[in-house]
């Protein structure tokens, strides 16, 4: 028996890397998905979400492709809306759409904190207030949100991007407690570094500098996230919640 047989979901940042592999992991068990993305200048998202679902139905499950910023509250409304009228119900939000803006803090302007601290954690709160009303009053309910090593060590050039994470962390933990007595769970994954466009564009020296300190000696793979977020999404999980899973190849203990 597929281990998502039945539920459906809703994926933000679904377009490629991460987001991908978990939308495409979980449709593999049977998962309806919606997969969200954003019109990004300069490339076609809205493609590659598509290319995203035809992969969804060719695993024999719905796709919908649904357009949202995650930092615009009445366009994720309306996403989730959307997402619940057309699959009937909606069991499953993995909160996955995050982006960077590395620089010192004394080099980090207030435009590029905003950013980083709008998407990443603003969006997370969007999302999931977005789509809690219905989870509590169909009493089931897993949010999953991808939050990061760096907001459990902090890391060089990134205070925007550990606060975000570290919030994210905070976040799932005051949600859990709040939901849990309506069959809804709430969890984190703190991914280390994961080879996506994300760290690919790192500078060679920094990759490499990273390689270093990672005891399992490699970057992790979207696929190893993935697993996580479906064993989170899966009834063996149903009593882990306000849990942080870190994935990381024992970069951070
Ligand atoms: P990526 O850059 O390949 O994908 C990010 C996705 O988020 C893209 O689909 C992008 O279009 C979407 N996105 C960005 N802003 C958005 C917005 N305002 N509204 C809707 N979608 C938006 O990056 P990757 O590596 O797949 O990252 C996925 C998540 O995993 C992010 O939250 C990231 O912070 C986190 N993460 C990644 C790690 C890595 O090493 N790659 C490590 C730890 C966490």
């Amino acid at each position: 028996m597929p281990r998502l047989q039945g539920r459906t979901a809703l994926i933000t940042g679904a377009s490629r890397g991460i987001g991908e592999a978990i939308a495409l992991r979980f449709a593999a068990e049977g998962c309806d998905v919606a997969a969200n993305y954003l019109a990004e200048p300069g490339r076609d998202n809205a493609a590659e979400a598509a290319r995203v679902a035809q992969q969804i139905e060719s695993l024999g499950c719905r796709a919908l492709c649904v357009e949202a910023d995650v930092t615009d509250l009445a366009s994720v409304q309306q996403m989730a809306a959307q997402v619940i009228e057309t699959f009937g119900h909606l069991d499953i939000l993995v909160n996955n759409a995050g982006i960077t803006r590395d620089r010192t803090l004394k080099k980090l302007e207030k435009p590029d904190w905003d950013a980083v601290l709008a998407v990443n954690l603003t969006g997370v709160y969007h999302c999931t207030h977005a789509v809690i009303e219905h989870m509590r009053e169909h009493e089931y309910g897993r949010i999953i949100s991808i939050a990061s090593v760096v907001g459990q060590t902090g890391n060089l050039g990134q205070t925007n991007y550990a606060a975000s994470k570290a919030g994210v962390i905070g976040f799932t933990k005051a949600l859990a407690r709040e939901v849990a007595r309506r069959g809804i769970t709430v969890n984190a994954i703190a991914p280390g570094f994961i080879d996506t466009e994300m760290t690919q564009a790192m500078p060679d020296e920094a990759r490499a500098a990273v390689l270093a300190t990672i005891p399992i000696g490699r970057l992790g793979e979207p696929a190893h996230v993935a697993d996580a977020a479906l064993f989170l999404a899966s009834d063996e999980a149903a009593y882990i919640t306000g849990h942080v899973l870190n994935v990381n190849g024992g970069l951070y203990m």
